[in-house]
């Protein structure tokens, strides 16, 4: 073989070479921490590939959960993003270093409100959805029962309704530490207290997700649950006989947040389902799994199921306050000792 041949050869086995390379590099990958409905993770993980390619390795745990991972993993980050769940922990994990700043063009796109959350954790969270805190009750069971609907938050500690309420732990669920919250913010911390030992005396169960005992609710095994009330509308387009109630009194809400985890595998792949999370396209695949958050994009369709947050009695909740790490963690504690404990 003559040299010139012998150049070629090597040239085009470097060739092949590049591209093996190249194709290997293309099959992107990420992974994706995810802490809405398992329907909602999955739909919007086949969106994402679908419209990038990339493929996407997901599990699924409650806000108090991932944020709880997210700190065990710090030192070594195995997650890239953290999609959905109560923006409170999302503040939290910001505050503490643990997520990573990225301004995003898609930023323009967004609701005041989740923008807002953007800019009070230097970039670090962002808004993806928001919705209101209420309670779901079967209807058969209030009926069978022989008991009133319940319409406030002052309802749900009468003692008939003893053992038919249900509601997450705050600890692994973000939705009952929205509910610790705000209760604080409406009653004042020692009431709000008070207000919780005398609802325990009517739980029947601290679920570890948030939106358990709407699930429970509607299949009767709870007269009463304490949930988003987007949550209480999925059983009721479900078919289930539920009511969602927004409290008399008022209440608290969510904005559903995503962060980038700091130091994670695969930050380019991050900012891209980042930027597509944001589209109004992505944010509208929720309510085709029946999940009906607002959307933070302000041109995505607001679906005509979301609760309107226009018409619910809402409290001005405190982000920046109740989403800091010295308060999420005084008051988880404070449950522990005085709730957590109780038999
Ligand atoms: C449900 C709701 C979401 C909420 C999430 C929090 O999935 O639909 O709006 O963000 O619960 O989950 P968690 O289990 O942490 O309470």
């Amino acid at each position: 073989m003559k040299l010139s041949q012998k150049v070629r050869l090597l040239a085009s086995t470097a060739g092949i070479a590049l591209s093996l390379s190249a194709g290997a590099a293309s099959a992107e990958s990420l992974t994706l921490y995810c802490s809405v409905g398992e329907e909602w993770c999955q739909a919007m993980v086949n969106g994402f590939t679908r419209a990038t390619g990339v493929e996407v390795a997901m599990t699924r745990k409650s806000s108090g959960e991932t944020y709880a991972q997210l700190k065990a993993e710090a030192g070594n980050p195995k997650g890239d993003v953290w999609w959905g769940g109560t923006g409170d922990p999302h503040l939290q994990a910001a505050e503490e270093g643990l997520t990573e700043e990225y301004n995003s063009p898609m930023l323009e796109k967004l609701q005041p409100w989740a923008l807002s959350q953007a800019n009070s954790s230097g970039h670090r969270t962002v808004g993806i959805y928001a919705g209101a805190l209420g309670f779901v009750y079967n209807s058969e069971v209030m009926e069978d029962k022989n008991l009133p609907a319940p319409s406030c938050w002052a309802d749900l500690i009468k003692p008939e309704y003893k053992g038919e309420v249900q509601i997450a732990n705050p600890n692994s669920s973000g939705t009952a530490y929205t509910a610790l919250a705000s209760l604080v913010q409406l009653l004042g911390e020692d009431a709000a207290f008070d207000y919780q030992k005398q609802l325990h005396a009517n739980v029947n169960q601290y679920t570890k997700s948030g939106s358990a005992p709407a699930k429970a609710a509607a299949r009767g095994e709870t007269g009463i649950g304490i949930v988003f009330m987007h949550d209480g509308v999925q059983q009721k387009v479900g078919g289930f006989p539920v009511e969602v109630v927004a409290p008399c009194e008022g209440t608290g809400y969510e904005i559903g947040s995503m962060s980038i985890i700091k130091g994670g595998p695969n930050p380019e792949a991050a900012r891209k389902w980042y930027d597509w999370a944001l589209t109004a396209e992505a944010q509208e695949i929720g309510a085709s799994v029946n999940s009906f958050q607002v959307p933070s994009n302000a041109s995505a369709k607001i679906p005509p199921e979301a609760p309107s947050l226009d018409k619910v009695k809402l409290i001005d909740y405190d982000f920046k306050k109740y989403g800091s790490s010295d308060t999420r963690k005084a008051l988880l504690s404070r449950w522990d000792q005085e709730i957590g404990s109780l038999n």
